[in-house]
């Protein structure tokens, strides 16, 4: 049997908490070998709530269950994290962007990074899921400056698994069929799904998608998170876990050979995208012996103004995050 792993939740009484952490502790995600101790992170208020996900935990008998801890201590949370998935923030409701929680949620990441940087261990591995996801991850990586390059990264594969979901539709295929498309970008409005490498049972599929339909796609994608709120009143849950879980997988598994995933990552400089450093955007990845590496692929001449917008929009809401 392996040594056990420190797995911090936070914002463990969550919606999104509540459909991720029963799967993650089932051994989908790190394997049934690997022994997980789960540390759940909330406000001190919430807390009464997870003493109920706690007994529901115990009530499972996950074999792989390790130990766990309930804090809303962000030190004891951090303490030799090896893998952090940051859900606790406020969502939006109907109407909002998601910029518009900045202002409510950038204090939240300042004091995370702040306790990282003080009991996180360099290796530790973040994912940053509260929105806006990639400036959040940037505030964090601000103050988290101890961490290893590349470990603090914010998700986009909820909006990669959207587009994936959009062509096995339309191609009536099963989800697993379909691989390779991407998005570029900030998860928002703006960003940029890519499916010029899209391919259906390995083969590029790209000649048989019409320009029509690829407008539709991307404005289907860029605001499934605001229907599924019209619709739910709530902002997507189950989505949002599956997709947590499918980053944290292949992060600690690797992706499988010629798979392409989309992760958002602080933008390297020289990059093949022309994205400015500074900011936390999401590329074509593949994950390999614990590191993601940002693929160097051919993007479509027409998608160059639409990559542009959503470089404007990170460097905007930058500029909020820091009073720049
Ligand atoms: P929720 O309100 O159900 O749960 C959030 C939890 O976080 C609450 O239990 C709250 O008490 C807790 N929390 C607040 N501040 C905290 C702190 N400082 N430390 C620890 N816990 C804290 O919300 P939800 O539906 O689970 O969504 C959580 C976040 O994820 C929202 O910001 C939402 O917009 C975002 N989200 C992102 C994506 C994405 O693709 N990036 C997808 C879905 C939702
Ligand atoms: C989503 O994309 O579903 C989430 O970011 C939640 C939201 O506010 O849209």
């Amino acid at each position: 049997m392996k040594s056990p792993i420190r797995v911090v939740i936070s914002g463990a009484a969550g919606q999104i908490a509540y459909n991720a952490i029963f799967r993650l502790l089932s051994g989908d995600v790190f394997g049934l070998d690997q022994p997980i101790h789960l540390v759940m992170l909330e406000v001190e208020p919430a807390l009464k709530f997870l003493s109920g996900v706690d007994m529901e935990i115990t009530d499972c008998a996950f074999p792989c269950l390790a130990g766990r801890t309930s804090t809303c201590d962000q030190l004891v949370a951090f303490k030799d994290a090896d893998y952090v998935i940051l859900f606790g923030a406020i969502p939006r409701g109907p109407g909002m962007e998601r910029k518009d929680l900045l202002e409510k949620n950038k204090s939240i990441f300042e004091a995370q990074g702040k306790a990282m940087q003080e009991v996180a261990k360099p290796e530790t591995r973040v994912l940053v899921v509260g929105n806006p996801a990639n400036t959040n991850a940037l505030i964090l990586k601000k103050y988290a400056t101890k961490l290893l390059p590349g470990h603090i990264t914010a998700m986009s594969r909820l909006d990669h698994n959207r587009c994936i979901g959009q062509l096995a539709q339309k191609f009536n295929v099963t989800p697993g069929q379909i691989r390779n498309v991407f998005i570029l970008g900030n998860h928002s409005g703006t960003m940029v799904p890519v499916l010029c490498h899209a391919e259906l049972d390995h083969k590029k599929i790209i000649d048989q998608i019409d320009k029509e339909w690829m407008k539709e796609n991307m404005q289907i994608v860029r605001q499934r998170g605001t229907k599924v709120i019209e619709a739910r009143g709530k902002s997507s849950a189950a989505s949002a876990a599956e997709a947590a879980l499918d980053h944290m997988h292949d992060w600690y598994m690797g992706t499988p050979e010629g798979e392409i995933v989309s992760c958002s990552l602080a933008a390297p400089k020289d990059n093949k995208y022309g994205v400015p450093e500074g900011i936390v955007f999401s590329f074509p990845c593949i994950s390999k012996n614990g590191e993601w590496v940002i693929q160097p692929l051919d993007v479509c001449e027409v998608l160059k103004e639409e990559i542009e917008k959503t470089i404007k929009d990170l460097l905007d809401e930058k500029k909020l995050a820091f009073n720049e």
